[in-house]
């Protein structure tokens, strides 16, 4: 997906930019940090599977804590979580690969229910001696699965037929001793197991929607093998989070970069919880927000949620430094390398004065698709990309991370501003790029311009806001193209700019739709962007999709 490729692109080269050195941050997760809320949960272990992060989700919406670990994690590790089950990911490799993943085979004997799925069902199957294979015909896509008798725990008072979803080049040829199959399909053994043992294994994806009953399947292990408590809520997370920063910190400081968006906001509520006042957050207008959002959002931070925050304008020195650069990716190379350093000044700054040096966190709304594609398959040693939402900050400055969104998925985070009593504006805010207007104002960013873009974007909002649509929409703003056209306007020709006005609707910004607007909204939009505000005399709507546009226009 070309359009998916190229948010990719510019996400790793945003990070790139923020300073190569810094973004190799060496990570591993460490089961001595987890929560109180994992123990009892489900441990994914990645094996580098596409569906690893599916599998997680699926297993949290059942209300069971679940955190995705390296292959590579020890048992003694394991064990220090408590789980009361282990999913073992599918991944791309074969069995037979040279390097393909593994798992410490003391996993399978540690007395707790293990279910493998795809790669992990075929992992299980040679570690346990059993006969893995090349497959004749790669199965990919929807198959049927035929249910053995008796059924599995796993199938109880299922259909003998129904559709399941495949993904696999490697069949198992034969079981290892003390299981049996208990599902096929017309070319490979589709399931099987070791009840005795507490061994399951699946050749298909239940994690999917494509695969019939693929959540019943996984409530089954959850519940009825493994006997997990549904006891992950948004409450438990906000208190049992809060606890452990407070035991992280202990009487020390800590600072945090919030946007005004939802992740670095939430962040920045659950350390306040913890700690009061000994949080301060830096709130920096960079000159390419939209309209009144600086003071704005500013208010809403100490008024409405009662955060320490120190608002920066540094609006002259992020337009000086963009004077005469029209280049997208320079616009962004630019803001993000002025970010850092006008928060890394103002940091010092506190850190000499009130802070008397006692600051030693930082604070940041990183989110689970940020960490990286695939945390894990060559273990906990690897070097892994992050793509700091403060770029790389840590390495420059001797802080400690406090990330305690790190496990979630952005739905994830909502229902935990929801939960935290969050404003509605927060919780239903459309996302807005770290570099702002600047790459929705196409070529050189001009004080003059960003004055217009402002006015048509307030308008556009306004007007989706004033038709019920703002919260049923992924993203609504204007876009101000160096293109200007006749006009007329009273009795004398304009020569005037062009806005474009952008409304999408998307699930994950990944691929995106252009909304149908009903005819009437588009003509307030668009009388009101001419009549009120002055340089602009024509307004066109953007009806691509992504693929193959982008949301953005720059
Ligand atoms: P595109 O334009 O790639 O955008 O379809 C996908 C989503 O990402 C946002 N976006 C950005 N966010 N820095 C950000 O923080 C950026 O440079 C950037 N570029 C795009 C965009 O608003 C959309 O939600």
């Amino acid at each position: 997906m070309e359009g998916a490729t190229g948010m990719k692109v510019r996400k790793e080269q945003a990070a790139q930019e923020a300073g190569e050195a810094e973004e190799q941050a060496r990570r591993t997760r460490k089961p001595g940090h987890t929560l109180k809320a994992e123990h009892g949960g489900i441990v994914v272990l990645d094996f580098g599977g596409q569906y690893t992060q599916l599998i997680a989700r699926r297993v949290r919406e059942q209300g069971v804590f679940s955190a995705i670990f390296p292959c590579t994690t020890s048992p003694d590790e394991l064990r220090w979580l408590e789980p009361a089950g282990i999913i073992l990911s599918g991944g791309p490799s074969s069995v037979y690969d040279k390097e393909a993943p593994k798992c410490d085979p003391a996993v399978l004997r540690m007395g707790v229910p293990v279910l493998g799925i795809c790669y992990g069902m075929q992992w299980i199957a040679k570690e346990m001696g059993g006969k893995v294979e090349p497959a004749e015909r790669r199965e990919y896509g929807p198959a049927e699965l035929t249910l053995d008798k008796p059924p599995s725990e796993l199938f109880k008072s299922f259909p003998s037929r129904m559709k399941i979803w495949n993904s696999h080049g490697d069949n198992v040829l034969e079981l290892p001793e003390g299981f049996h199959a208990t599902g096929r399909t017309s070319n490979a053994i589709a399931a099987a197991e070791n009840p005795a043992r507490k061994i399951f294994a699946l050749q298909f994806h239940p994690e999917v929607n494509h695969t019939d009953k693929g959540t019943e399947i996984l409530r089954n292990f959850l519940f009825t093998v493994c006997n997990a408590e549904p006891k992950w809520s948004g409450a438990a997370f906000i208190e049992e989070t809060v606890e452990a920063i407070r035991g992280k910190v202990g009487t020390h400081r800590a600072i945090c970069g919030l946007s005004g968006g939802v992740d670095s906001t939430v962040a920045a509520v659950l350390v306040h919880r913890a700690m009061g006042d000994r949080l301060t957050n830096i709130f920096v207008n960079t000159g390419l927000l939209r309209k009144n959002e600086f003071e704005h959002t500013l208010e809403m931070y100490r008024e409405r949620l009662g955060l320490h925050v120190v608002g920066v304008d540094a609006s002259e020195h992020f337009l000086r430094k963009l004077e005469g650069v029209s280049d997208p990716e320079r616009k962004r190379k630019i803001i993000g390398g002025e970010f850092i350093h006008v928060f890394a000044a103002e940091a010092e700054k506190l850190q000499k004065g009130e802070a008397h040096g006692d600051i030693k966190f930082l604070v940041q709304g990183t989110l689970y698709p940020d960490v990286i594609e695939s945390v894990s398959v060559k273990g906990p040693s690897a070097t892994i990309k992050t793509h700091h939402n403060v770029g790389g900050l840590p390495e420059k400055m001797p802080f400690g991370l406090i990330e305690p969104l790190r496990e979630l998925f952005k739905d994830e985070v909502r229902r935990i501003a929801k939960d935290l009593g969050l404003p509605e504006e927060i919780l239903v805010k459309h996302p807005f790029p770290g570099p702002g207007l600047a790459v929705r104002l196409l070529g050189e960013v001009r004080r003059k311009d960003l004055v217009t873009l402002r006015e048509a974007d307030a308008i556009v909002v306004e007007e989706i806001r004033r038709a019920g649509l703002y919260e049923k929409v992924w993203q609504a703003f204007a876009v101000l193209l160096p293109v200007r056209s006749v006009g007329v306007m009273g009795d004398g020709r304009t020569y005037g700019l062009t806005v474009a006005v952008r409304v999408v609707q998307s699930d994950d910004a990944m691929t995106a739709d252009w909304v149908r607007l009903p005819g009437e909204v588009l003509e307030r939009i668009s009388t009101r962007i001419v009549n009120e505000v002055p340089g602009v005399t024509r307004v066109v709507y953007d009806v691509s999709s992504k693929p193959p546009s982008t949301i953005e226009w720059e």
